[in-house]
């Protein structure tokens, strides 16, 4: 037992959930790691608590409410508490709507969306009891302005913008925290994915960053908490934009569209 604080970070075996695992670690964090894929679990723990972080791996699949609740106490059987929450487990998809068939929608909404709201609503009881806490979800910025090929990857982020937003309100006055997290392309397994997931390969369009760059943004979040983690600090305009213009973003929408290869 350690009087440290405790995250736990779901999607924890690659890309932005992994830097934010290490990030957050460094800021002296216990961090509880959830993902399905055990060996690259494990390998993340093993490197955070080699540099001389703590970290713990716990197999998860988010769509399994059951798992999820056995993420949460293991965090607290480990460390005794549980401050923090990262949704941040997802799967991108690529595909026009008439292509896309309602089982590959429901798969999509169970991992991104009932994911989110498994963890969610797990830590937000435990918060609401201790009276603080801090969830963050990751969304996009395809959770704030829909694009060609992916409207049933944003119905999804979108979902999640939509639970966040509300539970946030919901904790208002409160020392319970939400922030949402809106990347833009992030260089991470997220295409790859996409491939082993379900057989799609697509090319990427429009500016990159790191999830490093993600991660630090998260740190400044939980340092001082803030409503809305934009990484890439112009796209803080696009939900204006879409509502004041919303003909001219969606064809600047078109030029970011990914594409089959
Ligand atoms: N990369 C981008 O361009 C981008 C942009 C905006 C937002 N995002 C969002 O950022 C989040 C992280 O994605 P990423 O870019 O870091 O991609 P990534 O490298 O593919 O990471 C996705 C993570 O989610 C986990 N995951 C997937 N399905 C899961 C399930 N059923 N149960 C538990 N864990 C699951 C994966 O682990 P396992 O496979 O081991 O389970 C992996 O750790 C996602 O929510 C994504 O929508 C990404």
């Amino acid at each position: 037992m350690t009087d440290r604080r405790t995250a736990v970070i779901t999607g924890a075996s690659s890309g932005i959930g992994e830097a934010c695992a290490r990030a957050f670690a460094s800021e002296g964090l216990h961090v509880v790691l959830g993902a399905r894929r055990e060996a690259q679990l494990a390998q993340v723990a093993d490197q955070i608590v080699a540099a001389g972080g703590a970290a713990t791996a716990v197999p998860c699949d988010v769509t399994d409410a059951a798992q999820v609740e056995r993420l949460v106490t293991a965090a607290l059987d480990a460390t005794g508490r549980l401050d923090v929450m990262v949704c941040n487990a997802g799967l991108g998809y690529n595909g026009r709507l008439d292509e896309t068939d309602a089982d590959s929608m429901r798969r999509l909404m169970e991992v991104n969306f009932f994911g989110t709201f498994h963890a969610a609503r797990a830590a937000v009881a435990h918060f609401r009891q201790a009276g603080r806490g801090h969830l963050f979800i990751v969304s996009s910025i395809v959770g704030r302005k829909g694009v060609p090929r992916m409207a049933a990857y944003a119905a999804t982020k979108f979902a999640q913008v939509g639970l966040g937003e509300s539970v946030r309100a919901e904790l208002a006055g409160t020392r319970v925290h939400v922030t949402l997290v809106y990347p833009i392309s992030t260089e991470t397994e997220f295409r790859r994915a996409m491939v082993r997931e379900w057989g799609l390969d697509v090319s990427g369009a429009g500016p990159r960053q790191s999830p490093e760059h993600v991660a630090a943004t998260m740190v400044r979040a939980l340092r001082h908490p803030r409503a809305d983690v934009y990484p890439m600090r112009l796209s803080r305009l696009v939900p204006a934009a879409s509502a004041l213009l919303p003909g001219l973003a969606d064809w600047v929408a078109t030029r970011f569209s990914r594409t089959p290869k």
